[in-house]
């Protein structure tokens, strides 16, 4: 198996690159930082350069492609999380890979929760319209890419960055009224393994909802994050609906096709805290 892995300098793509099995051959992509896995060949690569990103699809050939290159913030977010992934969905059809496309479950407006694969996309943040019109654009561009809907991502080996800052205290408010389902990111990257296999064996999904089963309010999740580490809250809770700027209030998702498909066990926040060791 040939894999290709964008933004594998980020949390995910990191994830991917530490779980996928020893004898894949695997391309890694990083913009700014560096990959330090030196089991793989790691390309600097900026998603919105067609002309690199053809380079390194006629490079390495991939049989399938995990996308998970995006930002989260700046001004940047169309053209990267967009445009890029319009190019790697043309790149993936010209050299006939599959793709497995990241995406978020912040495209919803978090009013008609529980959100299946069939919900339709309602962003109200720059970040969910620029995933959405990812969405849209890889659809576009490719026949039947797996469309991956996932929602927090923590772990602690490494830490996320999202969780460190909790316990550091860098987020002195979290919200009561705002409700996502963590995944645990080697249970994410696990699964995402797990479709690049089953690509393999010509399984065909469109979208799927890859999300942990237990929804939690971001206070509820700090909270448990905390008491695991054995450390006092650094915040304190706060309500979403009463911030000037609109958020995505409840982005629980549905997991249950994966459930179904898939033999990755997506666990709960309490099992993943009482599964593992917390150093
Ligand atoms: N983390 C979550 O909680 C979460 C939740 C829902 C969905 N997602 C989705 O999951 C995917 C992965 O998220 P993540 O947490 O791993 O993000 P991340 O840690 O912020 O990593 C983002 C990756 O994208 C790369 N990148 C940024 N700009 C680029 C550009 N112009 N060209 C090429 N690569 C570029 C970064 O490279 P450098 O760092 O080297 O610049 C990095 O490798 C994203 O599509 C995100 O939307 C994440």
């Amino acid at each position: 198996m040939r894999l290709l892995v964008t933004g594998a300098s980020g949390y995910v793509g990191a994830g991917v690159l530490r779980r996928a099995p020893q004898d894949w051959e695997i391309a890694a992509t990083y913009f700014a930082h560096p990959i330090e896995q030196t089991s793989v060949a790691a390309f600097c690569v900026d998603v919105r350069d067609v002309d690199a990103v053809y380079q390194l699809f006629d490079q390495f050939r991939p049989h399938v492609v995990i996308h998970t290159a995006a930002l989260m913030t700046g001004d940047q977010m169309m053209s990267v999380n967009a445009d890029g992934s319009r190019i790697v969905a043309r790149m993936a059809t010209k050299f006939n890979a599959r793709l497995i496309h990241m995406s978020s479950d912040v495209i919803f407006d978090g009013e008609h929760a529980p959100y299946d694969e069939t919900a339709s996309a309602a962003p109200i943040t720059p970040y969910a319209e620029s995933k959405a019109r990812a969405e849209e654009l890889v659809c576009a561009e490719y026949s039947n890419p797996i469309i991956v809907r996932t929602s927090l991502v923590y772990g602690f080996n490494p830490m996320d960055p999202r969780t460190r800052q909790t316990l550091d205290g860098n987020f002195p408010r979290l919200f009561t009224d705002e409700y996502r389902c963590p995944i645990f990111v080697d249970d994410l990257a696990d699964a995402l393994i797990e479709l690049a296999q089953l690509l393999r064996a010509e399984r065909e999904i469109s979208v799927i909802n890859i999300a942990g089963p237990q929804r939690l309010s971001r206070y509820e999740f700090g909270v448990k994050l905390a008491n695991a580490f054995h450390v006092e809250p650094k915040f304190q809770p706060a309500v979403s609906a009463s911030f000037a700027t609109p958020r995505p209030r409840d982005c629980r998702l549905d997991i249950s096709l994966a459930q179904s498909v898939l033999k990755t066990q997506l666990r709960s926040v309490d099992d993943v805290l009482s599964d593992i060791r917390l150093v």
